[in-house]
């Protein structure tokens, strides 16, 4: 049964809370999409999710409990459903015909440490889940760090893919040598070199060079996995070692958002100093938390953003949003600064 719709992630999957927030036996209320939903594990232990809205008399479900067979049962009369929506047992209506009865089932899976939803029309029809290779190949570690922001998931993954901001938002963490080679050098410029990956995706890398062609000083990558994704090369000396982070911007409501950061390298598991890093992920996020709540609109919006040769990735986003989501006319494309 049809109780409500997905308006912008019916198709579209996306991380909404990590596996561990999600514990046998307790219903999870979440909202995803502006659609309050409910979470559940079932008796082995595998992740369903339902509207959370009985087709009863529209309480919430997410007030109920988890019942030893892995169905959620309604505090109110005591329905009872299955992950797949499918009504299990209806009290003091010993005729009533189940199979007629249903709650509305999300399509969800669980990898890499979190949980994924998609608000495909039918949960039967969502498309295959795909995710970065780094998020649980073996040989991997790392850390997931959650924090909800009041903005629009569209202008937090437009920051995230941002390169330029990177010296001045993060000047003592992951912008220290970008900030050195600015301050030191007037004439640096981003050089930047973006592949598609399908679907909008892409990967950029991109580097400082003077004016002459010389490398000044630091460079890295950014991969955005559409529609909310991004994964973030962090610099490592060492030959053979990989750092990034995996980011993802869920949509909980039209003005908040879930930031959802795993950090992933192949090195180091037990090791102190990497995993100080990991400790520094919040701090690294939350200095990012001011430009993006109070930008406005917190939506990206159709037209009215001067962009720059610097800003590649982000005119990227907002071409894949545009097509991909509406919103008006394409801008046109940037042009150099003057002189
Ligand atoms: S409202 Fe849920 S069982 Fe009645
Ligand atoms: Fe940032």
């Amino acid at each position: 049964m049809r109780i409500a719709e997905f308006p912008t992630y019916a198709g579209h999957w996306t991380p909404i809370v990590a596996s561990a927030a999600l514990k046998a036996g307790k219903p999870l209320a979440e909202v995803f999409d502006g659609v309050p939903v409910v979470l559940f594990r079932d008796q082995e232990g595998v992740a369903h999710t339902l509207v959370d809205r009985c087709p009863h008399r529209s309480v919430k479900l997410s007030i109920g409990a988890v019942r030893t067979d892995g169905a959620i049962q309604c505090a109110f009369h005591g329905w009872a459903f299955g992950g797949d929506g499918a009504a299990r047992s209806i009290p003091l209506n010993p005729d009533a015909k189940l199979a007629a009865v249903c709650a509305q089932p999300v399509a969800t899976r669980e990898r890499g440490g979190l949980i994924w939803l998609n608000g495909a029309a039918d949960a039967r029809d969502a498309p295959a889940l795909v995710t970065p290779d780094t998020l649980e190949a073996p040989g991997w570690f790392g850390a997931i760090v959650v924090r909800d922001w009041a903005c629009h998931w569209s202008r937090a993954i437009q920051t995230m893919l941002d390169v330029a901001h990177i010296p001045f938002v993060h000047p003592r963490s992951i912008g220290a040598a970008f900030g050195r080679a600015l301050g030191q050098r007037g004439d640096v410029e981003l050089a930047q070199d973006l592949e598609p990956t399908g679907g909008g995706g892409f990967r950029m890398t991109w580097n400082l060079v003077q004016r002459d062609g010389e490398p000044a000083g630091d460079a890295g990558w950014v991969a955005f996995h559409p529609p909310n994704g991004m994964s973030l090369g962090i610099p490592q000396r060492r030959a053979g070692r990989t750092s990034l982070l995996h980011i993802w911007c869920a949509p909980l409501t039209e003005t908040t958002s879930r930031m959802i950061v795993v950090s992933r390298r192949n090195f180091g598991r037990y090791a102190v100093v990497p995993r100080l890093y990991d400790l520094l992920t919040p701090v690294i996020l939350g200095e990012d938390r001011r430009n993006m709540v109070t930008a406005w609109p917190s939506e990206v919006p159709p037209l009215g953003e001067v962009s720059m040769p610097s800003d590649v990735s982000t005119i990227a986003f907002q071409k894949y949003y545009r097509a991909a989501f509406g919103g008006g006319h394409e801008t046109a494309p940037p042009k150099g600064p003057p002189g």
